[in-house]
């Protein structure tokens, strides 16, 4: 299997600090969280790990150098979450749209505490014939508009829409930093415009193909600890350290 971590976005909500450390960097007791974000990757299985970075965050490639199995392309605009995940296809040998292989993106600044949700939602997919999975988590109504929120029809998500306004969203259940998706997403993300705040989703490149894969939600067991920002770095720090 394939990993895809994108880890490109610019930190503006963690500054000044990330003028000089890209937030992935980060230390979680001794060691950098992309590290446990890396380690989560290949203990689910991923034997080839893309890391997408930008300019300015090489510090990211010289800590991870000869690192196995670990690449590393850039997004060299940031256009969103989606146009970053698409740049991990120019990475040699990464897996053609119609080979069937299923993708494990995980947000480089989203820490999950208590269980390895890569593992709970492969679980998921075996279930389900080897359907794609989507990581979520439920949050209060009044933070749905921070998060792309899926609505569900037992297990099966029919819909996905990106940051809606409170009285729009079809659900408490957010997408949590966690994806397994067939590698034909890349062929969405190709032709995918922007959209919420003019960036192109990946939010919107799954809702897009909804009508033609079949995709589970899995609320999996552990916290996502968000590290972006210094009240969630805290956080992420206490709730790690209960886990080493
Ligand atoms: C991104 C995704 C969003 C998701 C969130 C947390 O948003 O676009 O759908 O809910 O990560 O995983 P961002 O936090 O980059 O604005």
């Amino acid at each position: 299997m394939t990993a895809v971590i994108p880890a490109a976005g610019r930190g503006t909500r963690f500054l000044p600090v990330t003028k000089v450390l890209p937030k992935e960097m980060l230390p979680i007791g001794s060691r950098p969280a992309l590290e446990l974000v890396i380690d989560e990757a290949r203990d689910a299985g991923a034997e080839r790990i893309v890391v997408v970075i930008s300019r300015g965050k090489e510090l990211i490639r010289e800590y991870f150098e000869g690192a196995p199995g670990v690449v590393f392309v850039y997004q060299e605009e940031q256009l969103g979450l989606g146009h970053a995940v698409l740049q991990a296809a120019s990475a040699p040998g990464f897996p053609g749209t119609e080979s069937g292989e299923k993708i494990l993106v995980l947000l480089g600044d989203a820490l999950v505490a208590g269980c390895s949700a890569s593992r709970e939602m492969l679980a998921v997919s075996v279930a389900n014939g080897g359907a794609d999975v989507i990581g979520l988590e439920r949050v209060p109504p009044e933070k749905v508009s921070r998060y792309g929120i899926a609505e569900l029809d037992g297990g099966r998500i029919v819909a996905l829409v990106e940051k809606p306004a409170p009285e729009e969203a079809p659900s408490d259940l957010a997408i949590a930093g966690r994806y397994l998706l067939d590698a034909a997403i890349f062929k969405k993300l190709a032709t995918q415009g922007p959209g919420r705040g003019g960036e192109v989703q990946l939010t919107d490149a799954i809702d897009a193909m909804l009508h033609e894969r079949t995709v589970f939600g899995c609320v999996y067991s552990g916290r996502r600890q968000d590290i972006g920002n210094p009240r969630g770095y805290f956080k992420a720090l206490e709730a790690m350290g209960e886990n080493t």
